[in-house]
């Protein structure tokens, strides 16, 4: 892929959760997608975030499922990799030797700040007797290092993530600012880009769909495990032809995620006419998703039975990334004075 100098670089890390659902693929997959699609200028990097997972799972045969399903997720959903740059984190070495370089610029205290971090600690105190770093690894402490690594070691722009990472993405540019300030201008500063325009998608229970709360519809479940899942989503005791509230319905707006205009127009209005049961809303629910998901569904388990062709899209993708992070990395070992003497001019 030839990028002119200048071209806007987007990178996102991609945690390796698993088969996904249908709120990862409204709330993340499909927007993160469709960015790719609006920016045909632009340099896109999308990665596995393994090494970020690891401080966490601690099977070598669960993290290698969840690592796959992830990527066979994405490339279900649609992810070109000819287009994007699609990676494994872990089979980028170069990140480490820039996770080491940056964190010898990083105040401790900052660290100390990190969200996650600090809800360990303050859990600690809380329970009486317990040192402040109980459980918590240098894994979890340093996590905000290398995620910083991650998207400076391309260069990157612009970094698309969901609200509870913001902090991370400001401290990576407070990282590369320090890096800067002793050393010139090195490294480019990323800033973070918070989609707006995607509210949260509920699950069957009318809370956040979340993978902690069990409350999920499976984004690659057969036709009959996506029709019993959709009727279990929660409903009140409206009578069948009563007028019923489409906002608050968690059976509409998963509908109107996937209808066209039309389609959210008219089932509006048949809600507040009273004219569609619960029962009714839920069937044309399962068969909007089960015709909108039908093509994922079995390119998911393509993917899936395919273990060596994701393996291989994903070590190109590899090489391809390094090729990127190399000339990076060089950049900023030479800033700090590392490696053979410059040849004099
Ligand atoms: N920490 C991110 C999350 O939990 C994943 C991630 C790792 C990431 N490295 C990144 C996101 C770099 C953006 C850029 O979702």
């Amino acid at each position: 892929m030839a990028t002119p100098e200048g071209t806007e670089v987007v990178l996102t890390g991609l945690k390796p959760t698993g088969a996904p659902h249908v709120g990862n693929y409204l709330g993340m997959m499909r927007p993160a997608l469709s960015m790719v699609d609006a920016r045909p200028n632009s340099r896109f990097l999308y990665f596995i975030a393994d090494y970020h997972a690891l401080n966490l799972i601690r099977d070598a045969a669960t993290f290698r499922a969840l690592v796959h399903e992830t990527a066979a997720g994405w490339l279900a959903c649609g992810l070109d990799p000819e287009r994007v740059v699609f990676y494994r984190q872990a089979d980028v070495p170069e990140l480490f030797e820039l996770t080491w370089l940056l964190a010898c610029v990083t105040p401790k205290g900052m660290m100390n700040r990190a969200h996650a971090y600090k809800a360990a600690v303050d859990a600690n105190r809380e329970a009486d007797g317990r040192d402040d770093d109980a459980g918590v690894n240098m894994g979890l402490f340093n996590y905000p290092i290398l995620m910083a690594a991650d998207v400076i070691l391309f260069d990157t722009d612009l970094v698309p993530v969901g609200r509870d990472q913001v902090q991370h993405v400001e401290m990576a540019r407070d990282i590369a600012e320090s890096f800067n300030r002793l050393y010139g201008d090195v490294l480019t500063l990323p800033a973070h880009l918070v989609r707006q325009d995607v509210g949260t998608v509920p699950g069957l229970d009318g809370r956040k769909m979340s993978a902690s709360y069990g409350n999920t519809v499976p984004l690659f479940a057969d036709a009959d495990e996506l029709r019993k899942c959709v009727f279990r989503i929660q409903t009140d005791s409206t009578p069948p032809d009563a007028p019923k509230d489409p906002e608050s319905s968690t059976i509409f707006t998963i509908y109107s995620r996937f209808a066209s205009a039309e389609q959210t127009a008219a089932m509006r209005r048949r809600y507040a006419d009273g004219a569609v049961s619960w029962a009714e809303a839920k069937l044309e629910l399962f068969e909007l998703l089960d015709e909108s998901l039908e093509d994922k569904r079995t390119a998911y388990a393509e993917w899936m039975a395919a273990p060596e062709r994701m393996d291989a899209v994903l070590s190109e993708g590899a090489e391809r990334a390094r090729a990127l992070a190399g000339p990076v990395l060089q950049r900023v070992k030479e800033a700090v004075g590392c490696g053979p003497a410059p040849c004099p001019a």
